[in-house]
């Protein structure tokens, strides 16, 4: 039998977090239901961060609000599909909107019977330039922060994923040695979390670089992390090599991948001067590669062409969606 492979479609907000205008939530909401409807395991919704430093992604509440609203009342979603959803949270702050989305959720929650935010995904880097930039703190001070909150995630439930960014090149500082990323995923593993996301933030990687950097964590953290619910890869587009990234690591045993669709994407603190942070692997391109790798996963590839559809219908302002209304606010 194939083997399967899990997919995360991080759009709603890797992909929303870098537009330059803010996407009405009502169209954020469709987006998300659009991805349920393909089939990924997964959908990374929102974030719980400060509207000061990502104001596309304030409205996370009011998103998951109606996420709930949709699953309820369609029957679809976490009970038939066992879809995750899930949010960033870089502190305790961002953790108690998770916790307040959950209590107040309305919905069915099917047979799985779980919060509806299932899991929170705290991140680090391995550069501190860009920790700095995206965190304002250093690599230690910022998983110090993590302690807290991977206790009460796990306290009410909730599975933690731990990102780590720039693990093949920073912005700022350029090559990121594969020594720094196997650290900083042993103290994210110290810190408690339930799995590694290893994050190609500006897309430089090649199927040696990357190669390189997933034999380096494995040998930190063991191959007991090297399965598809503990370990992914989230890459970024840049060059086009992202699809030939994903061949090298499913053939390094990695079976779990992040994807954007339509391509959307970008960390907003990774971009420079004239060079705005790319997209991320669009789900589509993703999905073809596991599938011709000789892999499962559970996304239906014309219903995630619908989803595409729809997510390049909000940033284009709203042309080509149901409504014709302009989709931002
Ligand atoms: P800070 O300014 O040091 O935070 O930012 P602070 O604790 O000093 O608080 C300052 C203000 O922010 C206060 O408000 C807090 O209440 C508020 P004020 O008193 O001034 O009115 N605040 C919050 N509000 C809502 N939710 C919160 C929250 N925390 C503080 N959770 C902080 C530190 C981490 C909060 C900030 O740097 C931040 O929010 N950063 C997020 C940046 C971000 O979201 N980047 C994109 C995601 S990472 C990414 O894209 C990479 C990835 O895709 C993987 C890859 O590609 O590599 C995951
Ligand atoms: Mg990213």
């Amino acid at each position: 039998v194939a083997e399967r492979v899990r997919i995360t479609d991080v759009s709603p907000r890797d992909g929303l977090q870098n537009e330059p205008g803010v996407i009405a939530a009502a169209g954020k909401v469709r987006l998300v239901g659009a991805l349920i409807e393909a089939g990924v395991d997964e959908v990374e919704v929102s974030s719980f961060v400060s509207p000061k430093w990502v104001p596309q992604l304030g409205d996370a509440a009011e998103v998951f609000a109606g996420v709930a609203e949709g699953l309820g009342s369609s029957g679809a979603g976490r009970g038939r599909r066992g879809v995750v959803l899930s949010a960033l949270v870089p502190n305790e702050k961002g953790l108690e909107g998770a916790l307040k989305v959950n209590a107040a959720a309305v919905g069915g929650d099917g047979a799985r019977g779980g919060p509806l935010i299932g899991k929170v995904s705290v991140f680090a880097a391995a550069s501190e330039t860009f920790s700095q930039k995206n965190t304002n703190g250093s690599i230690d001070e910022v998983i110090a922060r993590f302690g807290p909150v991977v206790r009460g995630a796990h306290g009410a439930g909730l599975r933690v994923r731990g990102y780590i960014s720039t693990v093949i090149a920073c912005p700022f500082e350029g090559a990121i040695e594969p020594g720094v990323v196997a650290r900083v995923a042993r103290k994210l593993i110290e810190v408690g979390v339930d799995e590694l996301d290893l994050g190609d933030t500006i897309g430089a990687g090649t199927p040696g670089s990357v190669g390189a950097m997933l034999e380096a964590v494995r040998r930190e953290v063991g191959s007991a992390w090297w399965d598809a619910e503990r370990m992914t890869l989230h890459l970024h587009d840049t060059f086009g090599r992202a699809a030939e990234c994903v061949v090298e690591a499913l053939g390094r045993g990695v079976r779990s991948f992040d994807g954007a669709v339509a391509g959307l994407g970008g960390c907003p603190y990774a971009s420079v001067p004239g060079r705005r942070a790319p997209g991320n692997i669009s789900t589509e391109v993703l999905v073809r590669t596991v599938h011709a790798a000789g892999y499962v996963t559970g996304v239906d590839e014309a219903k995630l062409a619908r989803a595409a559809e729809v997510a390049r219908g909000l940033v284009a302002g709203g042309g080509g969606t149901a409504s014709g209304a302009g989709e931002r606010v």
